[in-house]
């Protein structure tokens, strides 16, 4: 754990939109791209760019081997998540076509969709229960003739909520449509099995679950779906310049310009060691941490949990509101009196909230990570308790 410097928060709670601390490597190996090798990739003629070449492939066979994935060129990177899912959806869907999306989405998959509306694209939502599941025998009956894709997350960011995307995608191939998972909150944290799970297109953060850093992500596709995806951006690949279109070879296709190379090495640090601690000891983990939190939670009269409060089925993540009581404020408290680090709102998921009920307002998000010790858990949960007294000792 880093030395907790002025002004760094004494519990960090907010894994679920980055996660801190990244795990020992990532600083040093995002230091040695920018001190010892600091070319370009694809585009220099000069040996330092092997080494970089190799990092890059590293990262690539890595996520394809925690996704079981067989081809590690299918790994395309992307800035984020978000753009991932942009590329996904805008590249893939045709005027006329439908989706089927969860009512769990973030914005990073309606915005898309609200744009691709005005160009012809329909959508509908699945219906999510107040605690954020989901029961896949409602999709069958909202399938229509001209549905394509079906698209959702793996587990909420707003409550930790885990959708059973197994079941989603066997749907999914039945009825010949396009699987497409966010797994931003779930990758490096759940199993992800990208060929049990049917999943034909699969987006991913680098700095959430996968401990990486900020400013890398990218989506994983079919072998058929490299010709068919429309680039969302392109320019300069390096090779192939003679031509006026980019390459349709992946991850080219869709790697247009300099990317972040830096993030490139941190990320394949962190795989390293995500590789070394396994998947099932970080889940344990954060099983463990949810159900400390949650305990503790409970304690606390009058405070709405949501989500299912039970670990089999969420992440770890706990999101609360307090009936009567600004949450903005309580959390705007915990950062100030107590330097607990949560977020408050809407979580830029506003249909997730309206799906369990606390739209508009949203809720306060406690979200540990790996790192998170259970004594930093109780200090939050004290200060909590604090910061409800204090809140609501000011709105009488
Ligand atoms: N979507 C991220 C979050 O939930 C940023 O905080």
């Amino acid at each position: 754990m880093p030395v907790h410097r002025a002004g760094q928060p004494k519990v960090y709670l907010d894994n679920s939109s980055t996660s801190f601390p990244k795990p020992p490597g990532v600083v040093k190996a995002v230091t040695e791209y920018l001190e010892d090798v600091g070319c370009n990739l694809n585009r220099t003629g000069f040996a330092t760019s092997c080494v970089l070449n190799k990092r890059t492939r590293e990262a690539r066979t890595r996520l394809a081997r925690l996704f079981n994935y067989p081809e590690f060129k299918h790994v395309c990177f992307t800035t984020g998540i978000t753009t991932s899912l942009n590329i996904a959806l805008k590249g893939l869907l045709k005027r006329g076509d439908h989706v089927l999306i969860s009512h769990m989405e973030h914005n990073a998959v309606t915005r898309p969709l609200f744009q691709l509306r005005r160009r012809g694209v329909s959508f509908s939502f699945i219906p999510c229960a107040s605690d954020g599941t989901l029961d896949p025998a409602s999709i069958p009956p909202l399938l229509k003739p001209n549905t394509r894709a079906i698209c959702c997350l793996h587990g909420s960011n707003v409550c930790g909520t885990i959708l059973p995307i197994r079941q989603i995608g066997a749907i999914a191939r039945e009825a010949g449509l396009l699987f497409i998972v966010d797994s931003a909150q779930s990758a490096g944290v759940l199993p992800i099995d990208m060929q049990a799970d049917n999943i034909d297109v699969l987006c991913f953060a680098a700095h959430k679950g996968l401990l990486g850093p900020p400013g890398v992500g990218g989506l994983i596709l079919r072998p058929e779906l490299g010709s068919r995806i429309e680039p969302l951006v392109v320019g300069g690949t390096g090779v192939f310049s003679e031509e006026d279109k980019v390459p349709d070879d992946l991850p080219m296709h869709l790697e247009s310009g300099t990317p972040n190379l830096m993030g490139y090495y941190g990320l394949a640090a962190a795989l390293r060691w995500l590789e070394k601690t396994g998947i099932e000891r970080i889940h344990a983990r954060e099983v463990e941490l949810y159900e400390h939190l949650l305990a503790g939670l409970q304690q606390l009269d009058s405070l709405c949990i949501h989500g299912t409060q039970d670990s089999r089925t969420s992440l770890c993540v706990l999101a609360v509101t307090a009936p009567g009581l600004d949450i903005g404020q309580v959390a705007w408290r915990l950062d100030s009196k107590h330097r607990v680090s949560t977020r408050c709102g809407l979580h830029c998921a506003p249909w997730a909230n309206r799906a369990i009920g606390t739209w508009p307002t949203g809720t306060l998000r406690l979200s540990p990570g790996y790192f998170t010790k259970p004594r930093e858990l109780d200090y939050a949960v004290s200060a909590l308790e604090e910061s409800l007294w204090y809140v609501r000792k000011q709105t009488r």
